[in-house]
C-alpha cells in the first residue's frame, strides 16, 4: 500500500519524505490556505517546490467548477511538473473533465468522494485516482471503511485501473484497516503515519536491551 502525506507543509512534507516511505503528496485548497499560501503564481510555486521534496505523485486540486475552467485549470497544473496529478471535485464538470484529462494523458485524482456510485464514475472516466473520504463519513455516524470496502469490490469485479487512495485518512487504526480491505493509496497527517511507529512493548524492550548491553 502507498503512503501519501495530506499536507502543503513543507516541513512535514520533508520529514516524511526523510523517513524513506513516503510514495506521494495529496493537497486542497484548504491544506494551501492553513499554510498561507495565496494568488496563483504562489499556489504554482507552492506545487514546485513540493514536487522538488517528494519522488512520488503530488495531487494539486483546481477550484474551477465549471468544464472550461477546470480543463484550463487543470492543463496549467500538469505543465508545472511530470509527477503532478490534478485533483477534480466529484461533480458534473468534473467527471467530464477526468475524462477529457483522462483521453489526453493528464493523470487525475477525483476528490469529494461519499458513495461507491461516485466512485463507480470516476473509474468509468478513467480517473487515475478516486478519494472516498472515510473520516469525514465516520464524523457523520457512516461507515467509511464500509466504502472503501465497497469501492474495492466493484473495482475488482471489473479490473478498473483507478486506484483506490483512501483520504481524510485521521489515526493510524484507519491506515490498518485501509491496508487489510485493500486500499492502494492512504493519504493522512504525519502524525498518523508517526503513530504507527508506536508500541509501549517495543519501548520497554528496547530499554530492557540497551540496559543488558551494559552488563
Ligand atoms: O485531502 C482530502 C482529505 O484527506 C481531507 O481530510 O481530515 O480534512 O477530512 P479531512
Amino acid at each position: 500500500m502507498k503512503f501519501f502525506i495530506d499536507t502543503a507543509n513543507l516541513e512535514q512534507i520533508k520529514e516524511a519524505q526523510d523517513l524513506g516511505v513516503l510514495d506521494g503528496v495529496t493537497t486542497n485548497p484548504s491544506l494551501m490556505a492553513k499554510e498561507g499560501i495565496k494568488g496563483q503564481e504562489n499556489i504554482l510555486k507552492h506545487y514546485e517546490d513540493i514536487c522538488k521534496i517528494v519522488t512520488g505523485d503530488v495531487s494539486a486540486e483546481v477550484i474551477s467548477t465549471d468544464y472550461a475552467g477546470i480543463i484550463k485549470e487543470g492543463e496549467a497544473l500538469a505543465k508545472l511538473h511530470p509527477r503532478i496529478v490534478v485533483k477534480v471535485p466529484m461533480i458534473k464538470d468534473g467527471v467530464k473533465a477526468i475524462k477529457y484529462f483522462s483521453d489526453n494523458g493528464i493523470r487525475t485524482n477525483c476528490t469529494l468522494v461519499f458513495s461507491a456510485g461516485q466512485a463507480l464514475l470516476a473509474a468509468k472516466a478513467g480517473a487515475t485516482y478516486v478519494s472516498p473520504f472515510i473520516g469525514r463519513l465516520d464524523d457523520v455516524s457512516t461507515d467509511g471503511l464500509r466504502l472503501i470496502e465497497d469501492i474495492r469490490l466493484i473495482y475488482d469485479n471489473y479490473a478498473y485501473h483507478t486506484e483506490i487512495l483512501a483520504a481524510s485518512v485521521r489515526h493510524p487504526m484507519h491506515i490498518i484497516n485501509c491496508a487489510q480491505l485493500g486500499a492502494d493509496v492512504v493519504t493522512c497527517p504525519l502524525s498518523a503515519i508517526l503513530a504507527l511507529l508506536k508500541h509501549p512493548l517495543t519501548d520497554s524492550g528496547l530499554a530492557q536491551f540497551l540496559a543488558d548491553a551494559k552488563k
